[in-house]
Order: C-alpha cells, then sequence, then structure tokens
C-alpha cells in the first residue's frame, strides 16, 4: 500500500493531482507533437500519414471528423481552422450519433477520426461504418497502438505521453496541433494560403510552447477567481469563432470535474436563450482575445453586464476594452487568431482545477466518468 503511494507520487512529479501535472506538461507534450514534422524555417510541414495519402486529401471534397468528449471539441476547432486555411468543407459529428444515422459517406470523403485513448467504442463503430462504405479514414490517437490507430487507414499520433486524469487537458491541446499541422499542409499544397501567411503560421506555430508556458502563469489569477467562484451552481461559458469549441470545452471541464452545472454557448446565440439565466448570480466565462470578432465579444460582455451577470474574461495581455467591463480578467499572449484556442484554453482548465479542488472533488477521477469509454 505504502509503496503504492509512493510511486504515484513519483508519477505525479511533484504536482498534488495528474491533471495539474498534465496541464503543465503542455508547453513541452506540445513540442514533441511538432517535433520533426514542422520545420519552421525551411517552410516544411511533413507528416508521413499525410504525405504518403497527399493525393486523397487534395481530391477530398470534404473532410468529415468524428469524435466523442473533449476530442469532439478539437475536431470543432480544426473545422474552423481546416476550412480557413485549405479551404476544403469540414463536418464534425459525434461518434454516437454517426453510426446510428445511416449518414452520407462518399468514397472520396476523408474521415479523421480523433481519439485520445483510441479505443473509444463509438468511435471505433463510426470508423468501421465509413470504411464499409469505402471512405479513407485517418487517426488522430494519442495511444500508441490503440485499436484505432491499427483500424485506421493512415494517421498521426499526437504524442502527448499517457494522460491519465480522466478530465482532458494535454490531450486536447496536441489534437489541436496535430489538426492545424495537417491543414497547414493541405493550404501550401492547395494555394489557399498565401506564401507569406504560410511562413507566418508556422514560425508561430513554432513559438506556442512558450506562449502556453506564458499563459500557464494564469495559475495564480484562476486560482483567486476559482475562490470566488467556487460554490457557483452554473456556469456559461461564451466564445465565438475560434474559440467558440473553447467555450464549450471550459465549460465541459468545470462540468466534470466539480460537478457545477455548465453551458459552453457561440457568444452570439446567447440572446436566443441562455440570456435569460442571468442574474448577479451567474458567472459568466467570455473569450475575447483581441482578434476576430473582438468588438462583438465586447457587445455581448456589454449585454451580460446589464443583466448584472459576473464576467470573468480571458484576453489577450494588454487589453484595457474588457478590462474595463469585466469582474475579473485572465490574460493570455497575442497570437494569430486561428492559434488562440491553444492559449485560451489553459486558463480555463486552471480554473476548473481549481474550482474542483476547492469543492473537495476527487479531480483525478471524478464520479460516474471513465478515461476511456470502451462500451456502449
Ligand atoms: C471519455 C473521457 C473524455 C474523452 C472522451 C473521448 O468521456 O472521460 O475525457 O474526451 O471519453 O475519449 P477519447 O479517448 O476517444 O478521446
Amino acid at each position: 500500500q505504502e509503496l503504492q503511494m509512493n510511486l504515484e507520487q513519483i508519477e505525479k512529479g511533484g504536482y498534488e493531482h495528474f491533471m495539474l501535472k498534465e496541464i503543465y506538461e503542455q508547453p513541452s507534450v506540445i513540442k514533441d507533437t511538432y517535433r520533426g514534422r514542422l520545420l519552421a524555417n525551411k517552410g516544411i510541414i511533413q507528416m508521413a500519414g499525410v504525405e504518403d495519402n497527399l493525393e486523397r486529401f487534395l481530391n477530398a471534397k470534404r473532410i468529415l471528423i468524428v469524435a466523442c468528449g473533449t476530442s469532439w471539441h478539437a475536431g470543432l476547432v480544426a473545422e474552423y481552422i481546416i476550412e480557413e486555411f485549405a479551404r476544403i468543407p469540414v463536418e464534425v459529428e459525434y461518434a454516437s450519433e454517426f453510426r446510428y444515422r445511416n449518414p452520407i459517406i462518399y468514397k472520396d470523403d476523408i474521415v479523421i477520426a480523433i481519439s485520445q485513448s483510441g479505443e473509444t467504442a463509438d468511435t471505433l463503430a463510426a470508423i468501421k461504418l465509413a470504411k464499409e462504405n469505402g471512405a479513407f479514414v485517418f487517426g488522430v490517437c494519442n495511444v500508441v497502438g490503440s485499436s484505432i490507430s491499427r483500424e485506421t487507414h493512415a494517421g498521426a499520433y499526437t504524442h502527448a505521453g499517457p494522460e491519465i486524469g480522466v478530465a482532458s487537458t494535454k490531450a486536447f491541446t496536441t489534437q489541436i496541433t496535430v489538426l492545424t499541422m495537417i491543414a497547414l499542409r493541405l493550404a501550401k499544397a492547395k494555394g489557399t494560403m498565401s506564401n507569406s501567411d504560410y511562413q507566418r503560421h508556422l514560425l508561430e506555430l513554432e513559438l506556442i510552447p512558450e506562449k502556453v508556458q506564458e499563459a500557464l502563469n494564469s495559475n495564480e489569477v484562476a486560482k483567486q477567481v476559482a475562490s470566488v467562484y467556487q460554490n457557483a451552481t452554473n456556469c456559461l461559458y461564451l466564445g465565438r469563432g475560434y474559440n467558440f469549441p473553447v467555450a464549450l470545452e471550459g465549460a465541459l471541464k468545470l462540468k466534470e470535474i466539480s460537478y457545477i452545472h455548465a453551458e459552453g454557448y457561440p457568444a452570439a446565440e446567447m440572446k436566443h436563450g441562455p440570456i435569460a439565466l442571468i442574474d448577479e448570480q451567474m458567472p459568466v466565462i467570455v473569450i475575447a482575445p483581441n482578434k476576430g470578432h473582438y468588438d462583438k465579444v465586447v457587445s455581448n460582455i456589454q449585454e451580460i453586464k446589464s443583466r448584472s451577470g459576473k464576467i470573468i474574461a480571458v484576453v489577450t495581455k494588454g487589453d484595457t476594452q474588457v478590462k474595463e467591463l469585466a469582474d475579473h480578467v485572465i490574460e493570455i499572449p497575442e497570437t494569430n487568431e486561428a492559434f488562440t484556442p491553444l492559449l485560451t484554453t489553459i486558463p480555463l482548465q486552471l480554473l476548473s482545477y481549481h474550482i474542483a479542488v476547492m469543492r473537495g472533488c476527487n479531480v483525478d477521477q471524478p464520479r460516474n466518468l471513465a478515461k476511456s469509454v470502451t462500451v456502449e
């Protein structure tokens, strides 16, 4: 017993929980994900699974992404990035819906299955269905040699290392990293992005690990904000564009480990429902980086404020406009619009973590949840 406890302490590498350790590993695992694949100075992105099947990717009229849980959120971020960079239509589906709804699958479709464990039953079943219908299936998995990695025609591993905490953290950011590299590779091959934009994005992607490191400096602020809202019963997460899926993921993280009811919403959609819930008891986490639809997000924040909602905003360092309106701000470094999810995610992970710890929840093994759902 004692030996086992000690082993676990060692595995946690000095952190109180696996989740916190995995959150802090993100700068280094994102680097592991692009190591040998991203040669920014040379303007090269090379991933064997993509290079070997480049023609298929270039001829695909659309990409279908299937996944569950946090991996599905990574798929949504990828939808925005692939469509913007490579101009290929992308649809993202819950694997559990896809497999049972007699979906339309064309032979020249590319199906990308995203899965940390590579063992999720619904995702595996969706892959089998896609294969039966003649589609080419590409896996984005973390666990090497997992069922999904074996069932797919080709793939790219995330190389995030073992993820022990049930709530997925580093798997999410490394999935986005892999999918971003795919989008950039296809953009280059298709000529859908100017050379200078392409080069700029490669150089910026290379800087993401150090910017994630900087985003981790928000830990103290996140902890302080957590102490204020630890007893909340509901929470709303809002984001637009690339950060709409991050809002979903932020809400999922809070639900999973702190058992606080939380909803993620596209910020503009708030007025079609969730706005009715806003009062002085309601913390609203707004993702408001200075790129993209910043002004629109600012007006959403004003709408929340005029209904006395409590505003916790994730902003770019140096922001002044949102700072004046929000009750709390958490800063992240500046980056390209499409890469903001890799940074905005970080404080949301930390916020959920601290709230769960303060509520005395079992952070690494939340009730009723499993790390991988291998049965229906
Ligand atoms: C479970 C886990 C989640 C994960 C989801 C999909 O619900 O608790 O963290 O996102 O399964 O798992 P996968 O291994 O396919 O990414």
